[in-house]
């Protein structure tokens, strides 16, 4: 049984001329413990298709299963209790409350699930020291670096042990070095058996996901499986564009170059070998 499936789900805004397909029929199926990368323009879908898997926005049209439980069944209550226990969200503007400290906003969570006060505290501490955050127990949001913010983010959604972490668009607002700070520990949470989604703009983080799904107009166009440690072909491509010319002509080149050199006499630009270019994957052949 697979832990996320979804099955032709619409999500429309609007009514009559006014509206708006944010999701068009996806059907799709996540197991325990990928790690997604969710990639597209914006507007595609990609927040709310991440609203629907966490059971925070209901499908207009199609069926959502979580853990084979079909949402559609679940009352307002169940729903609410499965995102507190199972999903852990993490947002692009962070949503701590800037009048608690660090500690106090990773325990809320566990406030709402009824803990002690000794309990929320000791579980909140263990979580700020796992993001590396523990000489920073009693600060406020205010006086933390946009990096340090993320990361009490992550330890308040860690709090509960969450089985599926959805991070939109995660490091959104952050520099380079805090990005990278933030998808090491989403790397580490999800080396430690979650299943993560995440959110993101930036086609070099796919790198941390073993799987990357590119939306466009609410309908997921490719679905790639990859190998951690490397950026989806198809997210670069996309990119990045084409690569202008194949590592044959590139030493064909050279090699041309250099026996002009050795005859003195300039060089010619050797044919391009059009057959032998990469073949292009924007094939629109995905999942739907
Ligand atoms: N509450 C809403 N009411 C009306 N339309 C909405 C609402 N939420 C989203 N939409 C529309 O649904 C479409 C998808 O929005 P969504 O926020 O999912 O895009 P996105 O891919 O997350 O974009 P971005 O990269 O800018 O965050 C957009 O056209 C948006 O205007
Ligand atoms: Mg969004």
């Amino acid at each position: 049984m697979a832990l996320i499936e979804l099955k032709d789900v619409s999500k429309l805004y609007g009514f009559g001329d006014a509206t708006n397909v944010a999701l068009d029929e996806v059907t799709l199926t996540i197991e325990k413990g990928e790690c997604v990368a969710v990639m597209g323009p914006s507007g595609c879908g990609k927040s709310t298709l991440m609203n629907v898997i966490g059971l925070l926005d209901h499908p207009s049209h199609g069926d959502y299963y979580l853990n084979g439980r079909r949402s559609a069944r679940l009352g307002s209550s169940q729903r609410a209790k499965l995102r507190r226990d199972k999903i852990g969200f993490i947002f692009q503007s962070f949503n701590l409350l800037g009048r608690l400290t660090a500690i106090d906003n990773v325990a809320l969570p566990l406030l709402y699930k009824g803990k002690s006060p000794l309990a929320r505290h000791k579980i909140a501490r263990a979580m700020l020291e796992r993001v590396g955050l523990h000489d920073r127990t009693y600060y406020y949001p205010h006086q933390l670096s946009g990096g340090q913010t993320q990361c009490v983010a992550i330890a308040r959604a860690l709090v509960n042990d969450p089985e599926i972490i959805i991070a939109d668009e995660p490091t959104g607002n952050l520099d380079t070095e805090s990005s990278r700070l933030v998808m090491e520990l989403l790397a580490e949470i999800h080396k430690s058996g979650n299943t993560v989604l995440f959110v993101t703009h930036n086609p070099e983080l796919t790198r941390y996901a073993t799987r990357v799904m590119y939306m466009q107009d609410g309908m997921i166009k490719h679905d790639e499986q990859k190998p951690l440690g490397v950026v989806g072909r198809y997210a670069h491509t996309v990119i990045y564009g084409e690569p202008e010319s194949h590592e044959d002509d590139d030493i064909a080149g050279v090699s041309a170059l250099m026996k002009a050199r050795e005859r003195n006499e300039p060089a010619e630009k050797p044919a391009r070998k059009t057959t032998k270019r990469r073949k292009t994957t924007k094939k629109r052949g995905g999942t739907k």
